[in-house]
């Protein structure tokens, strides 16, 4: 079947849809939520994994989309999760799920059974006492046995992602990096948005990625991969083990290549992380049943794609919601 490319006001085609299935997590990370969690949207106001499915199908056959990722809040902590991956891998695109790893062990061959193929786990440290402080949870050693649990079903590959903050994280680069090499996983720092419910946010604590890999290279020699419109900066490591790589979202914005659109748990869609303004797709899902009006509601949305962030700059304004409310 032929399908109709999406393309933005700036010429994008866009492909890859992100797709938070819940707004709660089991973490508290200090930079998105306070201690005793956010308010949480209630269950029925949640789309249901049908309407998800509706949802990404019509992206996937109507539009060409050839990406899904699953995101959250926390992704794991919603009930069924294998049964919404096994309907949304009969859609053959690369699917893949952004988790911070806390119940992998339990979870990751259900996962892998219903056809998840990659996954991507969010870690800011590799030491205990900061992980606590960092996530208010004393679960980094559940982590670690997650991600050993996705290598051991063979997720691949299984990627980690580390925020990197000033005074925070900044000395853990090389530990990342070693690890990643020892584990056969692939590490990417990412550049601390202004994205946190905390508002810890400001640019002093943003580690520039070009900083991040020069101490990497240091200690452990690197070079530049060919890169191909990704966001992230790939590296291979001199002495042929493995690579690493750098999310340069704030310093090297890559919005010119974005092929990105988002739908939180609720079903309201963005075509930015940094978007103002949402489309609500769960009105539109639950009103029709026939996909003409859905595929003309994305097209209008997608028709006021942002051509980028704008950090740094003066008249940027932070969006009213945080990343665990948007999806990662
Ligand atoms: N800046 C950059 N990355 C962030 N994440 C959460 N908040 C921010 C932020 N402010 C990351 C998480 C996870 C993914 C979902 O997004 O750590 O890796
Ligand atoms: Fe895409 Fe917006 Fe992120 Fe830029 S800031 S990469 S346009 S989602």
């Amino acid at each position: 079947m032929s399908t109709t490319d999406l393309v933005d006001p700036f010429g994008r085609t866009v492909r890859d849809l992100r797709i938070s299935i819940t707004d709660r997590c089991n973490f508290r990370c200090r930079y998105c939520m306070p201690a005793e969690g956010m308010t949480w949207v209630p269950r029925d106001e949640l789309l249901s994994f049908e309407e998800i499915e509706r949802f990404a199908r019509v992206c996937v056959r109507h539009f060409g989309f050839d990406g899904i990722r699953l995101t959250g809040g926390e992704p794991t902590v919603r009930a069924h999760l294998p049964k919404l991956v096994e309907r949304l891998s009969t859609l053959g695109v690369d699917l893949a799920l952004t988790t911070n790893g806390a119940t992998l062990r339990n979870q990751a061959r259900a996962l892998a059974d219903a056809g998840l193929k990659r996954i991507n786990i969010s870690l800011d440290s590799l030491k205990r006492d900061r992980f606590f402080e960092l996530t208010r949870r004393d679960e980094l050693g559940k982590v670690l046995e997650g991600i050993d649990a996705a290598l051991e079903v063979g997720l691949s590959p299984v990627k980690l992602n580390v925020v990197m903050m000033r005074g925070i994280n900044d000395d853990e680069a090389v530990d990342f990096s070693r690890f990643g090499r020892e584990k056969g996983v692939m590490v990417r720092f990412i550049e601390f948005m202004p994205l946190d419910a905390g508002g810890e946010w400001s640019m002093d604590r943003v580690v520039p990625a070009e900083e991040i890999v020069e101490s990497i290279n240091a200690a452990l020699p690197i070079e530049p991969i060919v890169r191909n419109n990704e966001p992230a900066e790939r590296f291979r490591f001199v002495d042929g083990v493995g690579e690493v790589g750098v999310i340069a979202s704030v310093t090297r914005p890559f919005c010119d290549n974005c092929d990105r659109v988002r739908l939180t748990a609720e079903g309201m869609f963005r075509t930015c992380l940094f978007a103002h303004r949402e489309f609500d797709m769960r009105r539109t899902l639950r009103s029709t049943s026939t996909d003409e009006e859905l595929i003309t509601a994305i097209t209008e949305a997608v028709g006021t794609k942002w051509a980028g962030h704008s950090i740094g700059e003066v008249h940027f304004i932070q969006p009213a919601r945080g990343m665990s409310q948007i999806g990662g």
